[in-house]
Parts: structure tokens; sequence; C-alpha cells
């Protein structure tokens, strides 16, 4: 069985300006300059894009956008497509993040078509799903999760998901220093890679990798990267910190 590459992704969301996000950037490159057996990602506001970019070239650390809009161009006031962030040198773009989902209306729908646009423009989608805590306590994490798999890669074809990266964010975890425990992460990211087994085959879903977010820090990073379904992490508040950022890339398990 190959063994799926890591990805430790870094989301500063609506944190740093760009001169801020480049002197992070920068930071982290050195502390991290010797990894070779995992990726890196950061995903700085669209401000920043550029510049970081430019500090992040020819290294091991990946650009990242936090969204897109699927037009290609246009009247579009506050909306950018998905070339451009191309041209900014991203690889990857975070869709569908459970911030987007409850304070900017995304759904299951316009999930599906920022997934398509970024595929078009080669951009490496990593798609956010996750309950919340009231829909846990219900009992109805596999059904959430479930809905939003379906929903958010509806119509696609096996070929279009080869660069797909699934991020399994317990919204209850996001920010609010409550980690999933290791077994209740491994249980859900295990019924995730069976949705896409069923959907799309066993050797996507294998393919897969399956981040965990929610509160990882470097003092939990290493237990949870231990389980055997989690495939790196997507990291808020703890990516802010080039040392913190840096140790959890270099999580030991
Ligand atoms: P957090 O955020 O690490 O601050 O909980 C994770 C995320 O929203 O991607």
């Amino acid at each position: 069985m190959d063994a799926r590459r890591p990805l430790m992704a870094g989301n500063w969301k609506m944190f740093k300006t760009h001169t801020e996000a480049v002197a992070t950037a920068s930071e982290l490159l050195h502390l991290v300059s010797g990894v070779t057996d995992r990726d890196i990602m950061l995903a700085p506001t669209y401000s920043a894009l550029v510049p970081v970019g430019e500090a992040l070239q020819n290294s091991n650390i990946s650009l990242g956008a936090q969204n897109l809009f699927w037009e290609s161009d246009g009247a579009f006031t506050g909306e950018i497509a998905p070339g451009m962030l191309k041209a900014a040198g991203c690889e990857y773009v975070i869709i569908g993040h459970s911030e987007r989902r409850q304070y900017f209306g995304e759904t299951d729908g316009t999930v599906n078509k920022r997934i398509r646009a970024a595929i078009e423009a080669d951009l490496r989608p990593v798609l956010c799903i996750g309950e919340t805590e009231t829909q846990r306590d219900a009992d109805e994490t596999f059904s959430v999760l479930d809905k939003q798999i379906q929903n958010g890669l509806q119509n696609f074809a096996l070929a279009d998901l080869n660069h797909l990266v699934v991020a399994y964010e317990p919204v209850w975890a996001i920010g609010t220093g409550k980690t999933a425990s290791t077994d209740q992460a491994q249980e859900a990211h295990q019924h995730i890679r069976s949705l896409l087994e069923k959907a799309f085959g066993q050797d996507l879903a294998h393919r897969t990798r399956i981040l965990y977010g929610g509160s990882v820090k470097p003092d939990n990073v290493d237990e949870l990267m231990q389980m055997p379904d989690l495939d790196g992490a997507l990291v808020g508040g703890a990516s802010l910190k080039a040392d913190s950022f840096g140790r959890i890339v270099q999580f030991q398990t």
C-alpha cells in the first residue's frame, strides 16, 4: 500500500498584512527547509498571495488561497478568479471552509461549482467538511458528512479528482481549543474514505489525502498524526506563528 504523503497546511484566515505574512513565511522557510518527506502549504489573505508566493519560490512550501469564484472573469465585484490565483502562484485552494458556510452563505452547491472551477484552473481543491456540535450531539455526524461529500462532489468524473484533498474539520473544534479525540477523528476520516470509495472506487479513496482541522497544536499533533486515516492537518490559529507551525509541520509519530 502506497503511503499518502502528509500535507501540513496553514490557513491564515483574515490575519496578517502582506508585510507580516512575508515575514512569517520567511521565518517558517528557515525552520522547515530540511523537510522533504511531507508537503507544506500556506494560505494567506489575497493581498499577501503575490509577495508570499515570491518569498516561497523554489522552496518546499506551496502557496494556497482561501477561496475562489467559479467564473473566469467578469463583473463580479469583490470576487477572485481561479486564473488569478494560478497566476499569483497558488497550487492549492481551500473550498467550503465552515466559516464560509457559516458567515457567507456557502452551500454544498456553491462548493461544487468552486471545486469544478479549481480543477479546471489546475488548482488542487481542499474541500472542507464537518459537523457542528448540535449535529454531533444529535448523532448526525455521518449523515452530515455523507451529504457534504455527495453534494460537494456531485457530477465529477474519477479523473477530475486526482488532486482532491479533503479536510475534516468538526466545527465545534475550530478555534475553540477543543480538539477531536484521536478516535473521533479516525472514525470520521475512515467514514469519509469509505464514502469516497463508494462514489469513486478504492484507488481514489486510497490515494486521497484527508486532513484533520480543529485546534491542532504543537502538543496534540503527534498523537493525531498517528491515526492511520489522518494524512495531514489544516491549521488555523497555531499556524500564525512560525515556531508553532514549524513544530506542527515536523510532527513525529
Ligand atoms: P484552528 O482553525 O486551528 O484555529 O482551530 C482550523 C481551521 O479553521 O482551518
